[in-house]
């Protein structure tokens, strides 16, 4: 089996990954932060080590200021439910996933105004389109950090910078880079980075988090729930302190032991290497298939302008029929369709077939790529 569906969860895991949760499980197993017993004060320890791995990740220096949720479309909700008010007015772009799309839909009905930024065909981003839409209530601009459908990376620092400059929010929504591509929180002027623990950071499902930057103030990010927090328990007011203001019930403990050792596998290892040994797959992959006929391709040319997610359709046979020939005759897992991502297949043509999406991991080898190129020239030369 090859397993080419990283984008959407990666697999496998390394090893510590299970070993933590089992060993929470066995060990540890209590409510952190609740009853102050020692394994209580151990859970919530592996808690804030997992907060403070992730600080160095993303260079953030007060790790109270990143909080826990269950994946990067609650980060995204919380950032923009949390903050946005009628008449206040949002820019984003057409590369965007549903985790962004749907909820700024759904404020746009309750007054919000949203001016959605085109993208090019490949999936690119102009910064000075945005700074063109930037208005005097313009309250917040939101981006993918890179696009799940074509993996183009989307021009965040520039578009921070314009941010910046005139005082607005800038949210990222890192799902398909965190862990993959370099992030700094505060080089890239990001002040709220929504992303998941389990793509490149190796978690598992239902770990992910919120990163609320200094420039952000609490009293104006109103939490999504509200509840037993662990603190201040003589009070039914929601504490007004980080994370406790935005992390009510009982956390998914055993998903953060396990996402603290993806992230220190992560900073082991080093983004850097990740990303070079990512972008040598996924460059071998581009070269093959360049030489099959029948075969078109999204996203950019340029390696270091996207991730290890390649889009691409064959002549005449539609994305599901190729995901299905791919995995029957050589056990490749993908993923055919619109990828939850209807605005960024409009934006490169490809809406409402979709494409076959190819995205590659840390664990995937050139030989998995090979075998790849050889089965997907052999099903466009059957159909040709
Ligand atoms: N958003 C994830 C994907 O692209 C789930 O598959």
């Amino acid at each position: 089996m090859i397993y080419f569906d990283n984008a959407a969860t990666s697999w496998p895991k390394p090893p510590e990954v299970k070993e933590a949760m089992v060993r929470f499980m066995d060990e540890i197993g209590a409510n952190p932060g609740r009853s102050g017993h020692l394994l209580s004060i151990e859970a919530a320890r592996i808690i804030y080590d997992a907060r403070e791995a992730l600080s160095n990740l993303f260079n953030v220096k007060d790790p109270s200021r990143i909080v826990f949720t269950l994946n990067a479309t609650e980060s995204v909700n919380l950032a923009l439910k949390g903050i946005l008010r009628p008449g206040d007015h949002i820019i984003t772009s057409s590369m965007e996933h549903n985790s962004v799309m749907r909820p700024l839909r759904d404020l746009e009905k309750r007054g919000i105004g949203l001016t959605v930024i085109p993208c090019s065909p490949t999936g690119e981003l102009d910064p000075g389109d945005v700074k063109k839409k930037i208005q005097s209530h313009t309250k917040m601009i939101v981006i993918n950090h890179a696009s799940n459908v074509t993996g183009t990376l989307l021009p965040i620092r520039e578009v921070g910078e314009s941010a910046r400059e005139n005082g607005i929010l800038f949210l990222v929504d890192a799902a398909q880079t965190a862990g993959a591509y370099p992030i700094d929180i505060e080089g890239d002027r990001i002040d709220l980075l929504a992303f998941t623990g389990h793509k490149s950071l190796y978690g598992p499902q239902g770990t992910g988090g919120l990163v609320i930057g200094e420039n952000v103030n609490i009293q104006d990010l109103t939490p999504l729930k509200h509840g037993g927090t662990g603190s201040r328990s003589e009070f039914e007011l929601q504490p007004d302190f980080l994370p406790d203001r935005y992390e009510s019930g009982t956390p998914n403990a055993v998903g953060i032991a396990g996402l603290l050792a993806g992230v220190q596998f992560v900073l082991k290892k080093r983004t850097e290497p990740i990303r070079q040994y990512e972008t040598l797959l996924i460059g071998n992959l581009i070269e093959g298939l360049r030489e099959i006929p029948g075969i078109s391709f999204y996203g950019p040319e340029n390696l270091t302008d996207r991730m290890a997610t390649l889009s691409f359709n064959i002549k005449n046979l539609s994305p599901s029929e190729v995901a299905f020939r791919l995995e029957n005759e050589a056990g490749i897992l993908c993923r055919p369709g619109l990828h939850c991502a209807p605005s960024a297949h409009k934006t490169i043509r490809t809406f409402p077939e979709g494409t076959v999406r190819l995205s590659l991991g840390y664990f995937n080898t050139l030989e998995e790529v090979h075998l790849a190129i050889k089965t997907i020239d052999r099903i466009a030369r059957s159909n040709s």
